[in-house]
């Protein structure tokens, strides 16, 4: 029987991203689109993006940053008594990621779990539904873990293909009074509206986009919000050290501080907003300039880069955040940041990943978009015929093999110490995975 103990704050007690071990560089897209490449670099404002094997999903990408996040801040599994995956790249209809996710990080059976699907906005509505159990003192202690995960894809040789990316970030929120980052709570500045900017039908792998009106409904959507948060007393863009934004392309971040300097003080001239771009949002928007879009986790991608660019020069400080999702749903809200960096530093995951990635060339990319379809048409798994199975990134701890019986079967990656698969613990050879869990 758990204890009820409300309280007056909530923490993100720690964060941990799972970004792509594969990477595109734009330049070498622009070859392959025929674009002049200054679009992308200038124009978008990214360098290259992240490209997701096609032994790794949604799933997997989500078991490598809830990992990752339960052994470097040595969370115990049994205190997690909630675990919401924010995503809109669902594997199943029924399922929920967040199962399989339960399952391969060895949380306790006494935990919920659920995905929320609301295009890039999952993770905030996670996040604020999570911050209301701990403030209730419903967790009595507990921990929940919040893990976005996506992978953005667009049609071969669409605009938006050069926007993609993919990767998982996992927070711990609990009430501690300790971590990266204290959300303000009691203020609630959201705005919704049914909007045909971007979305998926369920027959498509990839989303189907209204770009330019995309970017409209974004920029409207942070205007009322900002309205909203203002009207309630919420700081004004002077008095936060940070803003951070979803970042379906680097530039957006550009966009979206010219409309709340617009809606501060109308006409802005330029001196002030490259400092203020400078100074209070490109910190943020560092990693997404080299992994893309990762959808859900897009804003909290943007929170771990500030942290890694900033560490201890940003203790304590004030951000807004600025969390969009087409469709749309939209929120901004307020947070301080926690006063040590030892709670972040060298664990966001961020840093790993700029060290330790492989470019790829147009080829091997398309191979990989060719193989991801392949694997996920109905009872795609052969045992011994992966044809990627030799790319397979060295610090996968599972991978994907395809659908057998109707059923996605994952097996143990290369990493392999694996924490716990069903009853399973183990170690697989790097070019035959072999599948654990109920496969039959
Ligand atoms: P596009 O048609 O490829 O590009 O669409 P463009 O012609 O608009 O050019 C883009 C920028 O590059 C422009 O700058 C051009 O001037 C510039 P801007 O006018 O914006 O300042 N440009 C150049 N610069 C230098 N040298 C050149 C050159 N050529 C052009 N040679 C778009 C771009 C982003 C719309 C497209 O990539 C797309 O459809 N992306 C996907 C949708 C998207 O990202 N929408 C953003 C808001 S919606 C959102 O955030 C939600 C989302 O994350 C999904 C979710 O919620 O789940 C997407």
């Amino acid at each position: 029987m758990n204890t009820s103990r409300a309280c007056s704050e909530v923490w993100v007690e720690g964060i941990s991203a799972y970004l792509p071990h594969h990477y595109l560089c734009h330049d070498d897209l622009a070859v392959r689109t025929g674009t002049d490449p200054e679009k992308y670099a200038r124009g978008l404002g990214c360098t290259s993006m992240a490209v997701l094997h096609p032994m790794q999903d949604s799933v997997t990408m989500a078991a490598e940053a809830g990992l990752s996040l339960l052994t470097s801040y040595g969370v115990d599994p049994a205190s997690v008594g909630q675990l919401i995956v924010g995503t809109e790249s669902g594997v199943d209809w029924a399922k929920p990621v967040a199962a399989y996710v339960h399952e391969m990080i060895g949380l306790s059976p006494r935990c919920r779990t659920y995905d929320v699907q609301h295009a890039c906005y999952g993770a905030s509505a996670a996040l604020s539904s999570v911050g209301a159990w701990i403030a209730s003192g419903m967790a009595a202690g507990r921990k929940a873990l919040v893990i976005a995960t996506d992978v953005a894809r667009y049609d071969d040789g669409s605009p938006g293909e050069a926007t993609q990316g993919a990767g998982a970030v996992a927070m711990l929120v609990g009430d501690s009074h300790t971590g990266v980052l204290r959300p303000d709570l009691g203020m609630e500045a959201v705005y919704s509206s049914q909007v045909m900017d971007f979305w998926r039908p369920g027959h498509r792998s990839t989303a189907v986009v209204k770009g330019k009106y995309s970017i409209n409904c974004y920029l409207a959507a942070l205007a009322q919000t900002y309205q909203v948060h203002r009207e309630a007393g919420g700081e004004g863009i002077d008095e936060l050290d940070y803003l951070l934004f979803h970042l379906p392309f680097p530039r957006m971040s550009e966009k979206a501080l010219g409309k709340l300097m617009e809606a501060e003080c109308g006409q802005v001239d330029e001196e002030t907003f490259s400092k203020v771009l400078r100074e209070k949002v490109n910190p943020g928007v560092e990693a997404a300039r080299i992994v893309g879009n990762i959808y859900s986790g897009s804003l909290y991608l943007a929170l771990a880069s500030l942290l890694e660019n900033r560490g201890a020069r940003c203790t304590g400080r004030r951000v807004g955040l600025f969390s969009y999702g087409s469709g749309c749903c939209a929120e901004f809200f307020t947070a301080t940041i926690g006063d040590s960096n030892e709670c972040w530093k060298g664990r966001t995951g961020v840093e790993r990943t700029s060290t330790s990635s492989t470019r790829i060339g147009v080829e091997t990319y398309a191979a990989f978009r060719r193989e991801t379809s392949r694997l996920n048409s109905d009872d795609s798994f052969k045992l011994g015929h992966m044809p990627c199975a030799d790319s397979v990134p060295p610090d996968a701890r599972y991978v994907y093999l395809g659908y057998r019986n109707q059923k996605r079967v994952y097996a143990p990656g290369p990493a392999g110490r694996i924490a716990r698969v069903g009853s399973q613990v183990g170690r697989v050879s790097r070019s035959v995975p072999q599948p654990v869990g109920p496969t039959t």
